[in-house]
C-alpha cells in the first residue's frame, strides 16, 4: 500500500501537465482532430434534440390524437438518428486516425531517445521497462487520447447540455434531482481517486514481466546449462500472479463501482416519477415533459457514468504518460554542446590528460590520472589484470562516458566540445562483448557502411580472417546470423566484428580482447593483415596474450586503474616487475603454440 501511496502523490503531482503535453502531440493532426470536435459537436446537438420532439410528438401528437404530427415526429426521429449515427461513425474513425498518429510519433519519439540515450543510462535501464513504455503505455496513451479525450467532452457537452434541457422543462424537478446526480459525480470521483494508484503499479508489473521474460529467453541457453528451468518458470509465475492479482484488486474496486452507479440512476428515476407524476397530476407538467425529463435525466447520468470510467482511463494514461516522458526527458550524460563542432579528417593524435573516472558519482575513481600520448600509426596496447580498467580507458575514447576529471583530445580537440557523430564515424570499435545482429553476414560486416561494395567488404572479412570461414558456409555471405550472433562459434563472431571495424577504415581502430577467441594461428593472420593497415592509423589493442602486444609502440600497463608502467617490450622487461612477471608466466604456453 506504500507504493500506492507514493503512486497517488505522483499522479497529484503532474498529471494534467503531463496529459496536456500528450494533447500536444494532437498539434500535429489538427484538422483531423477539428473534425473530430465537429462531429463530435454535432453528433451531440442531434441526440439532444431527439428527446424533446419526443415530447412534442407526445403532448401535440398523441395527447391531442394529431396523427400527422405523430408520423412526422417519427420520421424526424428517425432522421435524426441516423445522422447521430452518421457522425458518431466519421468522429469515430476520424478519432481512430488521430490516436493511431499520436502513438506513432511517441512511438518513434520514443525509440529516437532510446537510441541517443548514453551508456550509463542503459547500463542502468531494463529493457522490459523500455519495453513496455514503447508498447503497452504508448497503447493506453492512445486510448486516452483517441476515445478518452473525445468521450469526455461529449460527457460534458451532453451533461450540460442536458442539464440545460431539464431546468428549461422544470427547475424545480431539476433542483430535486440534482443533489442524486451531485452525489453519484462525488462517489465516481473519490473511486477514480482510490483506482488510479493501482494503475502505475499495473504498468510497473507489467515491465517486471517484460523483463523477466526478455531476460531469461536471452539467457535462455545458462537457464538449460545449469538446469534452471523450473526456478525461472516459479520466477516467471510469481510476476505473472503478481500482476494478475493486482489486476483483480482494480476489477474488483471498478466492478463495485457499477452497483452503485445503477444505484444513482434508480434513486433518480425514482425521484422524478414520484415528485414529476405528482406534477403532471397538478397539471403543472404534461406527460410528453416528464418523458423528456426521464429521457434528459438519463443522458445526463449516462456521461457521469462514461466520465467515471474516464476518470480511470485518464489516472491511466497519466500513469503511462508519465514513463513515457520518464525516458523522453531521461537526459544523457554524455550530450553534444550546442554548436559543438565536426571533428575534422584526422591524424590520430591522441592524448589523455591525467584523465580520472569514476561509473557513478560519488564513488571510487576505477581511473585515476591517466596520462599517455599516442600518435598517428603507432600501436598501443594496453595490459593488466581482469578489472584493472583496460576496457574503461579504451570507452572514453568514442566518449561512451565523459571522463570526471582531466580531458582526452584528439589532434588538439577536446572530445567533448565535438560532434559525437563525427568523432565516432573516425573510430572503429570492437568490443569486448561482442554483438551481431540477427541478418546477414554481409549486412553485419556492413553495419557502419552500409553502402560498401562486396569488393569491400570481402576485403575487410579477409584482412578479419573471416573470409575462409564465411565461405565455407552454403550461403556465403548471404547467411543469416542468429539474434546476437548466437549460429556462430566465438572466434568467428570476433573475426565478423573485426571486419566490421575495419570496413569503415577508422582512422582510429581499437580492439578490445578480440582475439582471445581466435586460435593462435587465426590470430598472427590477423596480427599480419593488420601490419600493413596500422602504419596510416592509431591502433588500441587489448589482449592478454605478450605476443599480441609485444610488438607495441608502446604498452601501457594499468594496476587497478592506475598507469603501473609504460614503454615498449624491451624497457618494460628491464623496468617492469609487474610486466616481467605477465610475461614469464605467459611464455610457455606461448611457445607451446
Ligand atoms: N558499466 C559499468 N558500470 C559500473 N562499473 C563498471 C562498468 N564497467 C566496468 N565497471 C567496473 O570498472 C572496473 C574496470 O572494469 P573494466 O571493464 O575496465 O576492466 P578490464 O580491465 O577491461 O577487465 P577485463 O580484462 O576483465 O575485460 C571494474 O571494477 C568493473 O567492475
Ligand atoms: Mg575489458
Amino acid at each position: 500500500m506504500k507504493r500506492a501511496d507514493t503512486a497517488v502523490k505522483n499522479i497529484k503531482k503532474g498529471s494534467f501537465k503531463i496529459l496536456f503535453r500528450c494533447i500536444k502531440y494532437l498539434l500535429s493532426y489538427k484538422y483531423t482532430a477539428a473534425g473530430v470536435l465537429l462531429s463530435l459537436l454535432l453528433s451531440s446537438a442531434i441526440n439532444l434534440a431527439i428527446p424533446k420532439v419526443m415530447q412534442i410528438v407526445i403532448d401535440r401528437g398523441i395527447t391531442l390524437r394529431v396523427p400527422r404530427i405523430i408520423i412526422l415526429g417519427s420520421g424526424l426521429i428517425i432522421a435524426f438518428s441516423l445522422m447521430g449515427a452518421l457522425f458518431s461513425f466519421i468522429q469515430g474513425y476520424l478519432a481512430t486516425r488521430v490516436s493511431h498518429g499520436v502513438a506513432f510519433d511517441l512511438r518513434n519519439h520514443i525509440y529516437e531517445k532510446v537510441q541517443h540515450l548514453s551508456f550509463s543510462y542503459h547500463d542502468r535501464a531494463q529493457t522490459g521497462q523500455l519495453l513496455t513504455r514503447a508498447t503497452s503505455d504508448v497503447d493506453l496513451v492512445r486510448e486516452f487520447i483517441g476515445r478518452g479525450v473525445i468521450q469526455l467532452l461529449n460527457a460534458l457537452i451532453m451533461m450540460g447540455g442536458s442539464i440545460i434541457l431539464l431546468y428549461n422543462i422544470n427547475w424545480k424537478l431539476t433542483f430535486m434531482v440534482l443533489p442524486v446526480m451531485a452525489l453519484a459525480f462525488l462517489i465516481f470521483f473519490l473511486f477514480a481517486r482510490i483506482i488510479s494508484p493501482f494503475i502505475k503499479i499495473i504498468q510497473e508489473k507489467l515491465g517486471l514481466l517484460n523483463t523477466r521474460l526478455q531476460e531469461s529467453i536471452t539467457g535462455i541457453r545458462v537457464v538449460k546449462a545449469f538446469a534452471r528451468e523450473v526456478f525461472e518458470e516459479e520466477r516467471f509465475a510469481k510476476s505473472n500472479r503478481d500482476l494478475r492479482d493486482i489486476n483483480l484488486r482494480t476489477g474488483k474496486y471498478i466492478a463495485s463501482g457499477m452497483p452503485l452507479i445503477f444505484a444513482m440512476a434508480n434513486i433518480s428515476t425514482l425521484v422524478v416519477v414520484w415528485a414529476g407524476g405528482y406534477q403532471v397530476l397538478a397539471n403543472y407538467l404534461t406527460i410528453g415533459e416528464l418523458v423528456a425529463f426521464m429521457s434528459y435525466l438519463m443522458m445526463s447520468m449516462f456521461p457521469m457514468m462514461i466520465l467515471g470510467m474516464l476518470l480511470m482511463t485518464i489516472a491511466q494514461a497519466a500513469a503511462c504518460a508519465e514513463r513515457i516522458f520518464e525516458v523522453l526527458d531521461a537526459s544523457s550524460e554524455t550530450v553534444e554542446k550546442p554548436g559543438a563542432a565536426r571533428l575534422p579528417p584526422i591524424q590520430g593524435k591522441l592524448i589523455f590528460e591525467n584523465v580520472t573516472f569514476r561509473y557513478f558519482k560519488g564513488t571510487a575513481p576505477v581511473l585515476s590520472r591517466i596520462s599517455f600520448t599516442a600518435l598517428p600509426g603507432q600501436t598501443i596496447a594496453l595490459l593488466g589484470a581482469t578489472g584493472s580498467g583496460k576496457s574503461t580507458v579504451i570507452n572514453l575514447i568514442p566518449r561512451f562516458y565523459d571522463v570526471s576529471e582531466g580531458r582526452i583530445t584528439i589532434d588538439g580537440y577536446d572530445i567533448r566540445d565535438i560532434t559525437l557523430e563525427s568523432l565516432r564515424r573516425q573510430i572503429g570499435i570492437v568490443l569486448q562483448e561482442v554483438i551481431l545482429f540477427g541478418t546477414t553476414i554481409r549486412e553485419n560486416i556492413a553495419y557502419g557502411k552500409p553502402e560498401a561494395t562486396d569488393s569491400e567488404i570481402t576485403a575487410a572479412a579477409r584482412t578479419a580472417a573471416a573470409h575462409p570461414f564465411i565461405e565455407s558456409f552454403p550461403q556465403g555471405y548471404n547467411t543469416v546470423v542468429g539474434e546476437r550472433g548466437v549460429t556462430l562459434s566465438g572466434g568467428q563472431k570476433q573475426r565478423i566484428a573485426i571486419a566490421r571495424a575495419l570496413l569503415v577504415d577508422p582512422r582510429i581502430l581499437i580492439l578490445d580482447d578480440s582475439m582471445s577467441s581466435v586460435d593462435f594461428k587465426a590470430e598472427s593472420k590477423i596480427r599480419q593483415a593488420l601490419e600493413d593497415l596500422r602504419r596510416e592509423r592509431l591502433c588500441f589493442v587489448i589482449a592478454q596474450r605478450i605476443s599480441t602486444v609485444r610488438n607495441a609502440d608502446q604498452i601501457i600497463v594499468l594496476d587497478n586503474g592506475k598507469i603501473a608502467a609504460m614503454g615498449n617490450h624491451e624497457s618494460l622487461m628491464a623496468e617492469s616487475p609487474l610486466y616481467a612477471d605477465i610475461y614469464y608466466s605467459q611464455l610457455k604456453p606461448e611457445t607451446a603454440g
